[in-house]
């Protein structure tokens, strides 16, 4: 197998190799006087061709990124060709919430199949459900709930799991199984027109708790932001967050400690101050399982 290195890898792909005994070549790439995208793969693959690279911002630009190097990959045409995109954007516009709106998702997953892609491993996808609706080639979809408890480990006393909503309830359990603590979730709504976010009290026992919040993306700290105070303002003794994908934008980290936040862990999918945990094992066990599904 080759594993191949785009720019928005972020040192998983290098981790991969070393981790599986692969090579690593690394994409060239370049951008047009005009401001267009130019990739090359500057060798053939040797057997299965692994390409990695995440799509944070810009996230456009690195859709592309992938997608040509896919292309160019399947001129080689002799093995597989299996993407590692461990954050995967536009996963949360994964359906038509208003009429006339895309479902982004789609034209994402069905581009990348359309130019060859043969398999896919991504992590903590918004709703893994879309791999299966969009996708007809093998894909996995792996969580770090393991490595994500194990940075917790010894640090919090008296640990209780929160999801910020009941769509992310499955992944607080995970961390909170792997913690050995206990989890609930709180109420969220979002206005679809304003993008609004509103977290309701809900009847918590979190007084004297360490709570960690556990998410799959801080995009603004929004969500973040309003489940802690609302966590706090019920006696909660401390509270920790942690997502999966370190998107932060607008002044997100300012507003996450501002909101009364004492730690803030996201993993490596996303390069920020806050990466603290590498994704590259359960990767690295997601790729093994994707590549015994395929022989
Ligand atoms: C939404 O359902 C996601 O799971 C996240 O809660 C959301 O995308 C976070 O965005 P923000 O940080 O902008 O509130």
């Amino acid at each position: 197998m080759t594993v191949y290195s785009l720019e928005a890898s972020n040192g998983i792909a290098a981790q991969l190799a070393r981790q599986l005994g692969d090579e690593l070549v690394f994409l060239e790439k370049k951008t047009f006087p005009d401001g267009e995208v130019y990739v090359r793969v500057p060798s053939k693959p040797r057997g299965v061709a692994i390409l990695v690279s995440s799509m944070y911002p810009s996230q456009e630009k690195r859709f592309l990124e992938l997608l040509f190097s896919v292309e160019a990959l399947s001129a080689y045409a002799e093995g597989s060709i299996i993407a590692v995109v461990p954050y995967l954007a536009f996963a949360r516009q994964d359906k038509r919430f208003l009429e006339g709106e895309p479902i982004s998702v789609k034209a994402v997953l069905k581009s990348l199949e359309a130019l060859g892609l043969s398999g896919l491993v991504t992590v903590d996808l918004h709703q893994p459900r879309v791999l299966g609706e969009y996708l007809s080639v093998p894909s996995i979809n792996v969580l770090p709930a393991e490595e994500i408890a194990g940075y917790f480990k010894g640090k919090v006393s008296n640990p209780l799991v929160l999801a910020p909503d009941m769509g992310a309830l499955e992944r607080a359990k995970r961390v909170a199984e792997h913690l050995g603590a206990e989890f609930d979730y709180l109420v969220k709504e979002r206005d679809r027109v304003t993008g609004e976010v509103k977290i309701y009290p809900k009847s918590l026992d979190v007084a004297g708790k360490d709570v960690i919040i556990v998410d799959d993306i801080i995009s603004t700290g929004g969500t973040m932001a309003l489940a802690a105070k609302n966590v706090l303002g019920s006696g909660a003794k401390s509270v920790k967050a942690v997502c999966t994908h370190a998107v932060m934008v607008q002044g997100a980290l300012d507003k996450l400690y501002y909101a009364g936040i004492e730690e803030v862990v996201a993993t490596d999918t996303v390069p920020s101050p806050v990466s603290k945990v590498s994704v590259a094992p359960s990767v690295a066990r997601g790729l093994r399982e994707l590549l015994e599904q395929m022989v």
